[in-house]
């Protein structure tokens, strides 16, 4: 506790549904989102301003043995150190050793994505789940599987996470 006000650091209790609330307008990832769904992720700083540590996000993508947590750590802190400010813009700083869990409206978020999960990408707290969306992805799939003819510029590119935003 600082100020009276609670470390940014320590983990939120989070009843489910605001735990899917958070997933489904914050965190419009499949692997964050589905992280803190079940609750393999911590969720830190306030419910309206959602934290999580890059040294757990770093610990989960290697604990299959690999070091893809490394890379997560770099994507983390490079497009994820804004969070929400006064004005609901991500405009403010996050403490060191955190990284914001509002996706939408980040660094990370671009106009490329898949509209299904994110919105518009530009605005915070923007997310949603679009039936529609994925049942355009979901009917392009042969024998259960989808694969592309396009270019990596349609298919959105450079790691899991698409463009430049990546992860
Ligand atoms: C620290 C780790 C990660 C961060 C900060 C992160 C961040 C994000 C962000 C900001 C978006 C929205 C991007 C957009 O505009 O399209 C997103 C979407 C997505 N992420 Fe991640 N991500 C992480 C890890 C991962 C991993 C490990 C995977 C896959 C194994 C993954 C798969 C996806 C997919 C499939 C989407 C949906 C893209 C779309 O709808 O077009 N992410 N993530």
């Amino acid at each position: 506790m600082i100020d009276g006000k609670t470390d940014p650091g320590t983990a939120l209790a989070l009843d489910d549904s605001a735990r899917e609330q958070m997933v489904e307008t914050k965190i419009t990832c499949p692997f964050l989102g589905s992280a803190v769904h079940q609750n393999i992720l911590a969720v830190r700083g306030d419910a309206g301003n959602p934290l999580a540590s890059i040294e757990d996000v770093r610990q989960l993508g290697n604990s299959g043995g690999g070091d893809l947590g490394e890379v997560l750590a770099l994507f983390a802190s490079g497009n994820h150190a804004l969070m929400r400010g006064a004005a609901g813009r991500l405009d403010s700083k996050v403490p060191d050793g955190l990284f914001s869990l509002e996706l939408p409206g980040s660094q990370g978020s671009h106009p490329g994505h898949s509209g299904i999960l994110q919105g518009d990408p530009a605005v915070p707290g923007s997310g949603r789940l679009s039936e529609a969306d994925f049942a355009r992805l979901a009917a392009r799939a042969v024998n259960g599987l989808i694969k592309s003819a396009a270019g990596p510029e349609l298919q959105g590119g450079r790691g899991p996470c698409r463009g430049t935003a990546g992860p």
